[in-house]
């Protein structure tokens, strides 16, 4: 493990995530310069011919946009329908969707509306939403509704997703649904001009993206973004092109570290079906998506427990610690979690064989007390798949990326990002 490293992979705020990576705002987003600084030292001794740059936990795409900045393939899965219109409009202003003439549609319908409807209606919007801002939203909605070509205004949706988020009575301080104090709603005469001062923003970084990838080599990247569970999805070609995988999984179940689906929620609510990937279920209710994501449900725990057993010794060690502590029940979400993941991981080396070199970003939490090595646990399902951990860099996090408590740990403060090569 390395101390000495780059300042830049330090930095925080605005300037750490230029162009497309600061355009919607995603817990637990890498550090772009970071990854793309690992991608560049792998495409140095494999070469780019025939490279695919896979990440299964994709969601908002910072690893795509470093792939895409770089000319190379992508393929990007995740469960969260956010996260993956997220990646979409990405693709699309990659693609060289025209951003511009969809910010002037939408800004056109935008003031020659003046239909007063709310136009969803999902349980609790009257709890999240005052009318006076489901109407002026509603405005909003019907506005994007106005571009005609699908990819753009997916972009739209990224604008709108933002600007729902600061205009929800939920916190924007916590990535759980969260009620704000009576005093301190966002006014609805804010919401337009919070709008606008989104999508400007994000022209800016169309710009911006567009201008870097202006002196990109040869044709465009073909990019593929499943929404799917990445236990289950068929990531593709069984050829030897998918050759680096950059990813960081969940810490643990959303519902004990970070809940992407409550964060998600009232975005997915808002944003027309036709134009969102991933089943209804998973927006039918704010736990939904967190209980289909990785060791969300504990009916499999029991099993779970059962088969993870001689696959990690760092688990097993764990496990066998906390039942003599008298902590076993409490750690079965940890040995649940591990055993969806080992199958994410499982699924992923079974649908692109052949040699690879992955790169896994990890943190490390306690859970009733005790530590959850989770960096240590990947490392043993990667040897236990046919890798060779061959590289390992340990960083402290700069500021409050993450949940710094939450109800089964405490601080997450470092995190690990470890190199393993397959034959
Ligand atoms: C740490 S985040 C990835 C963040 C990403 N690296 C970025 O920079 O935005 C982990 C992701 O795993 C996704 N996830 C959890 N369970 C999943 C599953 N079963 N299949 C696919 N994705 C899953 C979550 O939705 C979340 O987006």
């Amino acid at each position: 493990m390395e101390d000495n490293q780059p300042a830049a992979w330090a930095a925080v705020g605005g300037s750490a995530r230029p162009n497309l990576h600061g355009m919607l705002r995603y817990p637990a987003m890498m550090v772009p310069c970071m990854q793309g600084d690992i991608i560049d030292a792998i495409l140095d001794e494999v070469g780019t011919g025939g490279s695919r740059v896979v990440d299964p936990f994709v969601g908002s795409g910072t690893i795509m946009t470093e792939a895409l900045l770089r000319g190379l393939d992508f393929t990007g899965v995740d469960i969260n329908p956010l996260a993956v219109l997220t990646c979409e409009a990405k693709a699309a202003i990659d693609a060289g969707a025209n951003v511009e003439r969809a910010a002037v549609t939408t800004i056109q319908a935008l003031r020659s509306d003046i239909v007063e409807t709310v136009d969803v209606d999902f349980p609790w919007l009257s709890k999240w939403f005052d009318e006076p801002a489901a109407r002026c939203l509603s405005r909003l909605r019907r506005s994007i509704l106005a571009v005609p070509d699908q990819p753009a205004r997916k972009v739209m949706w990224t604008v709108f997703a933002e600007t729902i988020r600061v205009s929800s009575n939920s916190r924007t301080s916590t990535y759980k649904l969260h009620m704000r104090p009576e005093g301190d709603r966002v006014d609805p005469e804010r919401i337009v001009a919070n709008f606008e001062g989104a999508l400007r923003q994000t022209l800016q970084r169309v710009r911006d993206y567009q201008a870097l990838i202006a002196g990109r080599p040869e044709s465009d990247p073909d990019i593929r973004i499943l929404c799917d569970d990445v236990r289950r999805a068929d990531i593709g070609t069984k050829d030897d092109r998918h050759r680096i995988l950059v990813t960081s999984p969940p810490y643990g179940d959303n519902q004990t570290t970070i809940p992407y689906g409550q964060f998600s929620y009232l975005a997915v609510r808002w944003i027309p079906a036709e134009d969102l990937k991933g089943s209804d279920t998973l927006r039918s209710n704010t736990f939904a998506l967190d209980t289909a994501s990785l060791g969300g449900s504990l009916k499999t725990a029991k099993a779970n427990g059962e088969r993870i057993v001689g696959i990690s010794p760092t688990l097993d060690r764990l496990v066998a610690s906390a039942h003599s502590a008298g902590k076993g029940r409490g750690l079965r979400k940890v040995s649940n979690f591990v055993a969806d993941l080992f199958d994410a991981f499982a699924q992923v080396r079974a649908t692109t064989p052949g040699a690879a070199h992955w790169v896994i970003t990890t943190g490390n939490r306690t859970a009733h007390g005790m530590p959850v090595a989770l960096d240590e646990i990947c490392r043993d399902i990667m040897c236990y798949l046919g890798g060779k951990p061959v590289a390992g860099l340990r960083r402290r996090l700069p500021g409050k990326r993450m949940p710094t408590r939450n109800s089964m740990g405490s601080l997450i403060n470092t995190e690990t990002t470890l190199v393993v090569e397959f034959a």
